[in-house]
């Protein structure tokens, strides 16, 4: 089956190799918009959002991880975070937090750019939040590194479903 939005889903791969052409602000502020057009528990809308393409910035954020060659690639960076203060329920609102990292993945893909989610920059969360100057009313959840692909050469491998879906309790023909 391929539908515009199947189709997007199975396409998108993580980018980690880009070309040194800048990511417009518009671009970004777009891939944004989809993240915040993901549900949220209540409605919440818990995730804030940092935006960084200035190159000191990005440089001093690559040292704060074993993946500092793709930050330093990425012509832009979108640093996600949790508002504490807004947020109801640790699980739900991190769950909200990661389709909203989706939903950017999938927008950066539309618009020709490449995306990866990083996680194991969390590791440094502290110093993350002191290099892009935000308080600890936030909590890191990832930072996305966006660029224009160099190639689309990127392969996947995904578990067959079949051996994913435990049990299926259907009603008799
Ligand atoms: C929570 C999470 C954390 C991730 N952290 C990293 C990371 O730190 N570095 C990295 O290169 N990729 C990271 N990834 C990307 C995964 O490696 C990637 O999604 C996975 O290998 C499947 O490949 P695909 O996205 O191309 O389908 C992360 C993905 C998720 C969902």
């Amino acid at each position: 089956m391929t539908t515009p939005i199947l189709n997007a889903i199975y396409k998108r791969r993580s980018i980690r190799e880009y070309t040194d052409e800048p990511v417009k602000i518009e671009a970004l502020r777009e891939i944004v918009k989809a993240g915040t057009w993901a549900p949220s528990g209540l409605n919440n809308q818990p995730w804030r959002f940092v935006l960084v393409t200035d190159t000191a910035i990005r440089l001093q954020l690559a040292e704060q991880t074993r993946y500092s060659h793709i930050v330093k690639a990425a012509p832009a960076l979108i640093v996600v975070f949790l508002d504490i203060g807004e947020m109801y329920n640790e699980v739900k609102d991190h769950q909200a937090a990661g389709a909203c990292i989706q939903n950017m993945l999938l927008a950066a893909e539309e618009l020709d750019l490449g995306a990866v989610w990083l996680g194991e920059i969390l590791n440094r969360k502290d110093q993350v939040k002191q290099i892009v100057g935000i308080s600890d009313e936030h909590d890191l959840m990832a930072i996305i590194a966006i660029g224009h692909p160099i190639h689309h050469n990127q392969s996947s491998k995904r578990k067959e479903i079949n051996k994913l879906i435990i049990k299926e309790i259907l009603e008799a023909p």
